[in-house]
């Protein structure tokens, strides 16, 4: 790895978390990071996904993992239905983290696209096999979500009777008597309840993340150890009055109010591209307001060198560069073979690292501002951290911008436009 000395910043995510690169902060800033540390845990609503890590019992877990094991046993098929907040930190994490098939069903997101070719797919997917439906709705009246729990229902109808359907509709969502509520939800069987004070883009440590991973196979109690562990680290930095855990917040409003209006998140390993939609989301939806907020952007490398190459090195410069790195894979694959020449000997992630410092050293020559967030490598701990990690920048980084980090209401405007539509 290369030693880069200026506009580049590592925030190491390891077992010791470390900043390279990391420029003194003053302390009036130092006082303002920690005062919106303590604005953020005393937020009069929607924090409760800050503590939650913490206060899961082991019970609470084995719950969720043993729903999913009645799941897994019946299905062969598992279809999550949602949107936004509802499906990306699940299918985020199933894409980083599932490298082989396990023991359990195939598993497919609905309710975030209306597209005809999916939909058909699904239903003659459930025809042919064993299948269960999870429909996540925290308010319950979303539109899209609602539409494809339809569609799909009908499929179940058709295939199930009665007695059987209702073992193999499961639901996800708030405890409330709002009557708008898809169907409504509340009438069905297998019905869990997210926490109260949690929203859709920080619930997925909640049963929303948690049941479709767990029946997904991945090991949901290494990841609230990993959530569990930075989350007590975050108490104690702030309790140190060290705001280096939040650095990544502090950073992104220096270069906001730089006029640096963009992010690009950049990563170099596919897996990783729903962890970026899900970065997108978090940080888009939790900023951008009041006529605020760094656009989310983001690149596969090296694929999108050989399209976007030539604007990040000289196009206009109103963005920097976010890297979502692994220091190790979980495999790797070493060229042996005259045929390699210079490369003999070599493993496909040294070659990574070398593109990757290239094309750091190349942006930086051009004074574009570098972050680089890495993790040891993509498992559920790790992940979980990383998660935790940006969820705490992004409300954090909300707070220092002076925006609600929790709310979303522009969203009501399309919605209201394509109820319009709709003679809804
Ligand atoms: O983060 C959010 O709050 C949103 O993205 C929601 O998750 C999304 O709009 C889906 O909402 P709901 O879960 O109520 O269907």
């Amino acid at each position: 790895m290369a030693n880069f000395e200026k506009n580049y910043l590592k925030f190491d995510l390891g077992k010791d978390y470390a900043i390279q690169g990391k420029e003194s902060v003053s302390e009036s800033d130092k006082d303002m990071i920690l005062s919106c540390a303590d604005k953020l845990r005393n937020y009069p609503e929607m924090n409760k996904w800050i503590e939650l890590p913490l206060e899961y019992s082991d019970s609470e877990i084995q719950d969720i993992i043993d729903t999913a094991m009645v799941i897994k046993e019946k299905s062969e098929l598992f279809i999550v239905i949602g949107i936004g907040g509802s499906f990306l930190g699940s299918k985020a994490i199933m894409d980083a983290v599932l490298n082989e098939k396990p023991n359990s069903p195939e598993i497919r997101f609905a309710g975030y696209n209306l597209e005809n070719s999916q939909v058909l797919k699904l239903l003659k997917e459930i025809e042919g096999k064993e299948t269960t439906i999870c429909v996540i709705s925290k308010s319950g009246t979303t539109f899209e979500t609602s539409l494809a729990f339809k569609m799909l229902k009908a499929a179940m109808e058709e295939k199930y009777d009665e007695n059987e359907l209702e073992d193999r509709i499961y639901v996800i969502t708030e405890k409330n008597e709002n009557p708008n509520k898809i169907n409504p939800l509340e009438k069905y069987k297998n019905i869990l309840y997210m926490p109260k004070n949690i929203g859709g883009r920080y619930s997925v440590m909640t049963v929303v993340g948690l049941l479709p991973l767990a029946v997904a196979g991945i090991d949901i109690k290494e990841m609230i150890r990993g959530a569990k562990e930075i989350a007590t680290e975050f108490k104690k930095y702030e309790e140190a009055n060290n705001p280096d855990l939040y650095y990544y917040a502090f950073k992104r409003f220096q270069l906001e109010n730089d006029g640096k209006n963009l992010e690009i998140y950049e990563y170099y390993n596919s897996e990783l591209q729903f962890f970026s939609e899900w970065c997108k989301q978090l940080f888009g939806e939790s900023q951008g307001k009041n006529e605020k907020g760094i656009f989310p952007s983001m690149l596969q490398m090296p694929r999108d060198l050989h399209s976007m190459g030539q604007f990040l090195q000289e196009g206009s410069q109103f963005f920097f560069e976010t890297i979502i790195s692994t220091k190790e894979d979980k495999c790797d694959l070493v060229l042996k073979g005259e045929q390699y020449e210079v490369l003999e000997g070599k493993s496909l992630k040294e070659i990574e690292q070398s593109i990757k410092d290239g094309v750091i050293k190349a942006h930086l020559d051009r004074d574009i501002d570098i972050l680089e967030i890495e993790i040891p490598t993509l498992d559920e701990y790790n992940i979980s951290r990383l998660m935790y990690f940006m969820m705490m920048n992004c409300a954090l980084g909300g707070i220092l911008m002076d925006v609600n980090p929790f709310d979303q209401n522009g969203v009501e405007n399309y919605k209201i436009e394509v109820k319009k539509n709709l003679g809804l």
